[in-house]
């Protein structure tokens, strides 16, 4: 490939094609939006990768109702557990398309209160997300190209009480979604966020009454979203919009039009 330094060129010709068909990674494929995304991923034809932290057996059986799925393990608050990842990507697959970031974190609590270790837990992810959007984008992607789909949160432009450090890092996570294209440029990467509203998923289930019944007061739609709204945008990332380029899609049923 023109243009790239020689480490990279040497990177690309090592790597091992495993799979003829297209791989996306799905980062917290096992639960909620991000399984919604593995499922409208494999209707589009991916061999997907359902990665998850500790809940195994619902990825597992995520993993048994598609077509063609592999698993992998990690907890991207570490380091060496995304590197393992890595490794066990390039074992399996040897390829890398599309890369779904949708594993999030939220400690619910005023920034008042807030204790330093909650606050670094969820922005331990954030910096899981970047070293392995970095990575992948180093060791698959620049080939032939591939697609970073960011999940941020309507939050993270409205922000919301006592959730300051989850507020924080989702509107990072938009900010590293509009930087990247700049730094890739002619390499075929394609990075945009899809910005979920409130959504009908366990991380909402434990919301108190009353803080739902305000989230949907603000709602024109009037109801909540279902995490196959969500996947539907992001099979859409991943395989058409192919002039979309470092931007947020909000779907959040008008609640925030950006
Ligand atoms: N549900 C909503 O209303 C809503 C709204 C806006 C944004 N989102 C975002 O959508 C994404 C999916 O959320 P969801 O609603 O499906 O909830 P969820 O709790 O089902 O999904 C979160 C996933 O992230 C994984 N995760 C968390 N910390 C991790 C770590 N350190 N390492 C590896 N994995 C980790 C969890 O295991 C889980 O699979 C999240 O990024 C969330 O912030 C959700």
């Amino acid at each position: 490939m023109v243009g790239l330094p020689h480490p990279l060129r040497r990177l690309r010709k090592a790597l091992t094609e495993k799979s003829a068909k297209k791989v996306a990674l799905v980062t917290g494929g096992g639960t909620g939006i991000g399984a919604a995304c593995c499922r409208a991923l494999a209707a589009e034809g991916f061999l997907v990768g359902i990665h998850y932290r500790s809940s195994q057996a619902g990825a597992e059986a995520l993993a048994a109702s598609l077509p063609d799925a592999f698993l992998v393990q990690a907890d991207l608050a570490s380091i060496e557990s995304v590197d393992a990842l890595i490794g066990r990507l390039k074992e399996v697959a040897g390829r890398l398309d599309v890369l779904v970031n949708n594993a999030g974190y939220n400690v619910n609590a005023p920034s008042l209160t807030m204790k330093v270790a909650d606050y670094d837990a969820v922005h331990a992810l954030l910096r899981g997300t970047w070293y392995l959007t970095k990575s992948v984008v180093r060791r698959f992607m620049l080939r032939e190209g591939g697609r970073i789909i960011n999940i941020t949160s309507v939050v993270g432009h409205t922000g919301n009480a006592g959730q300051s450090a989850y507020v924080m890092a989702k509107a990072a996570l938009d900010a590293l979604t509009k930087s990247l294209p700049q730094e890739f440029r002619d390499r075929n990467v394609l990075v945009n966020s899809v910005a979920p509203g409130f959504i009908s998923t366990e991380m909402t289930a434990g919301l108190p009454e009353e803080a739902k019944a305000s989230m949907l007061s603000r709602i024109p739609l009037g109801r909540m979203g279902t995490p196959e709204e969500v996947a539907d945008v992001v099979a859409y990332l991943a395989t058409r919009g192919s002039y979309v380029q470092g931007t947020v899609i909000h779907v959040n049923g008008g609640m925030y039009g950006g």
